[in-house]
């Protein structure tokens, strides 16, 4: 006699999404009662299939069109929360960048951060003035966005960011900072645009440690040449964002000058 007791919810299975063939998340349970209108449907196929959602057996005691019919309900229900988050992401992207994409390897990241954000370095795009950079970020957190995963991001200029996190009267800015150093995937564009004071150096350092200690993955971007980063911004935060970003270069000229009419 043992007086150990293991709730129920413990001694469920999880819902084998990856034999299903469906990304992993958290998704309502199909209704087995849309199962016995189905021309398939069995009153012991209605039974098997609730035997498999409440973990008491596996997927192959099903027969094909049991597994289907779970099958399809978890591959629409992650469309749909797909579709959510790109059209959160839709809502959130500066005009000018609703059309960037994410590249092969944006789209590897994109899908490493989901899965193991502890574990995947962050990115530091450089390149002149104008080759892509922010268009490249947008693609990357779009590319976040289309795995369908409740994954949060956050985007900002520095700039911008330095005047949200700036105390004021009536606003209690260290809350701020919390909320943005904590963020999933935090996007900070522009790094070292304009010279750092002694302020803006303070706040960068302290959110590239935070991200840095706390093994957080960032987009960063910066127009300044990689070999000028540790005097533009200070040798404590240019060292953590070596070791921590991985690094795009974009070259080429400045797209804009193509654009002008
Ligand atoms: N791969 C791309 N395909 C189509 N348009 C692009 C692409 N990359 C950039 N652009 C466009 O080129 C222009 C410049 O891109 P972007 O603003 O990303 O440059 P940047 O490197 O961030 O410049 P800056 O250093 O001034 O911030 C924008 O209008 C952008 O939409
Ligand atoms: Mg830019």
């Amino acid at each position: 006699m043992t007086s150990e007791w293991t709730p129920p919810s413990k001694r469920r299975r999880p819902i084998d999404f990856a034999a299903l063939g469906v990304p992993a998340g958290r998704y309502v349970l199909p209704d087995v009662t849309d199962f016995l209108v189905t021309p398939a449907a069995t009153p012991e196929g209605a039974g098997r299939i609730n035997a498999y959602l409440t973990g008491e057996t596996t997927l192959d005691t099903l027969q094909p069109a049991e597994a289907e019919f779970i099958r399809r309900h978890f591959a629409e229900a992650a469309e749909g929360q797909r579709q959510k988050c790109v059209t959160y992401f839709e809502t959130k992207v500066p005009r000018r960048y609703a059309a960037a994409r994410p590249s092969t390897i944006a789209t590897a990241w994109a899908q490493s951060v989901v899965r193991n954000p502890d574990d995947t370095r962050s990115l530091l795009i450089v390149g002149p003035t104008g080759t892509g950079k922010t268009h490249y970020a947008y693609g990357v957190l779009r590319g976040i966005a289309e795995t369908g995963t409740t994954t949060g991001w956050a985007a900002y200029t520095a700039a911008d960011l330095y005047a949200q996190l700036r105390p004021r009267a009536g606003r209690d800015s260290e809350a701020t900072f919390e909320t943005i150093a904590d963020t999933d995937v935090l996007f900070v564009d522009d790094l070292a645009a304009a010279k750092l004071t002694e302020w803006t150096e303070e706040v960068t350092y302290r959110l590239i440690n935070h991200r840095y200690e706390q093994c957080k993955p960032g987009i960063f971007t910066s127009n300044v040449p990689p070999a000028q980063l540790r005097d533009a911004l200070g040798e404590r935060i240019a060292s953590r964002l070596t070791e921590m970003c991985e690094r795009i270069v974009l070259k080429g000229d400045d797209r804009r000058k193509g654009m002008a009419a």
